[in-house]
């Protein structure tokens, strides 16, 4: 059977659920397409970097990123850390000739994005970028929907990603909070996951009207050590450093084929941890989804006899997507790391098939361009086009 070696960059919440998923993809899905061999961790500083290879099982560490990406032994470059670093790694990554899984946001904006999406297109390699959630069963479960026609023709698509951990004002000034090194805030970090799920179930967006709100305008800065998340790492005794990032975005969708839509995200909602949810409505039926209950999908058909119409509920199992690698009865469980862990599958596949990997850096690009779309309607408090690839209007059916 063949390898992949693989060197990853960043060793913090993502560094330790894509080491998860190296480790644990084999067991899942047998005959692996490769077998992954965890050759390589880099983090800011070599205590760090040996901490995390023996933590996450890898051969050997480095101090600096530019030694993974240099390194002969490397096939595919994974790229976890924060989003600024994202660009310059990942063209150095293409320009050695390596595959590369790089984390959400693909970038910091869609110029950032365009020069990655280049890099990669031209030097032939397999490329994807991580939006995971559309890996969680139930969600290709209703693309599956979808996409055989079971709701007929898509109307509306109404999505929220809502989380609390930064809600406390003196919950600190993580690198989340920070345009020059996150872009943006609620939209770039988990909107965009949003926003990648409603390209893959109804398409492109053509057109938003959005609002972008920073509620909490400064934070306790950080004492050195990992990024802190959350109010458990609260401090009221700590200078307080500004935040220039949205908190919370809200726009309306218009989608190519005519349909309509919503998204909402932020960190800062009360009792909403995990809330990424959706709802799709279509001409025959719907289809609503909660992350908070990832094994369950709500469906209801309009062909349903009319004294019994309503939403069931459909738990995930082997009849489903990913079904045959996971585990043997609907209802087990499936949490976050298994969505990395099918996300690892479909990209060594990919790698030794040689076909292209889904989503790539292009839509990774696209997403950056509607976030872009969003932050230039809140600004003029308009509808703003979304463009392509080549700055035009995304073709719209709606006049
Ligand atoms: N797909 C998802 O569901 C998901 C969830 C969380 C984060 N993310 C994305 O993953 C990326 C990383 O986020 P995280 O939550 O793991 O952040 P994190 O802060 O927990 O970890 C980032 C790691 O990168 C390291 N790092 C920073 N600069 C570095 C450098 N120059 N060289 C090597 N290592 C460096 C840090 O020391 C840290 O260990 C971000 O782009 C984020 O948006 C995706």
């Amino acid at each position: 059977m063949d390898t992949v070696k693989v060197g990853l960059i960043g060793a913090g919440f993502m560094g330790k659920a894509h080491s998860l998923a190296y480790a644990a993809m084999p067991m899942f899905f047998w005959p692996a397409p490769a077998m992954p061999v965890r050759s390589i961790i880099a983090d800011v500083n070599s205590e760090l970097a040996a901490e995390a290879a023996m933590r996450y099982g890898f051969e050997r560490s480095a101090d600096d990123w530019r030694r993974v990406v240099d390194d002969p032994e490397v096939d595919l470059v994974d790229i976890a850390t924060p989003n600024h670093l994202h660009a310059e790694i990942a063209v150095a990554a293409a320009a050695a000739g390596k595959h590369i899984l790089c984390e959400k946001p693909l970038a910091r904006s869609g110029e950032e994005a365009r020069g990655m999406y280049e890099a990669v297109r031209d030097a032939g390699i397999v490329h994807m970028v991580a939006f995971n959630y559309r890996r969680t069963p139930a969600v290709a479960l209703a693309k599956k929907y979808i996409d055989e026609g079971a709701i007929g023709r898509v109307l509306s698509f109404r999505g929220t990603y809502l989380q609390d951990w930064s809600a406390d004002p003196d919950s600190p000034l993580s690198w989340r909070f920070q345009k020059a090194i996150a872009g943006s805030g609620a939209l770039g970090d988990i909107g965009t996951h949003v926003l990648d799920i409603a390209r893959y179930l109804v398409g492109e967006v053509s057109a938003v009207n959005a609002m972008l709100s920073t509620f909490i305008p400064d934070r306790p800065i950080a004492a050195g050590g990992l990024d802190p998340l959350g109010a458990a790492q609260k401090r009221t005794d700590a200078p307080r450093g500004r935040v220039d990032v949205d908190d919370e975005m809200l726009t309306m969708l218009q989608f190519a084929t005519g349909a309509v839509g919503s998204v909402e995200a932020t960190r800062n909602a009360y009792g909403r941890n995990n809330f990424l949810t959706f709802e799709v409505h279509g001409s025959e039926g719907s289809i609503v989804f909660n992350y908070e209950r990832r094994d369950e999908l709500q469906v209801c058909f309009a062909s349903d006899q009319a004294d019994r119409r309503g939403f069931r509920t459909v738990y995930t199992g082997p009849a489903h997507p990913y079904g045959d690698g996971l585990w043997p009865i609907p209802a087990l469980g499936i949490g976050y790391g298994e969505t990395k862990i099918i996300e690892a599958h479909d990209l060594f596949r990919a790698i030794v098939d040689g076909t292209p990997a889904t989503p790539d850096f292009g839509d990774g690009y696209r997403v950056e361009l509607i976030a872009d779309a969003i932050g230039a309607s809140a600004t003029a408090g308009a509808w703003v086009n979304v463009v392509t690839f080549d700055q035009q209007p995304v073709p719209s059916s709606v006049s």
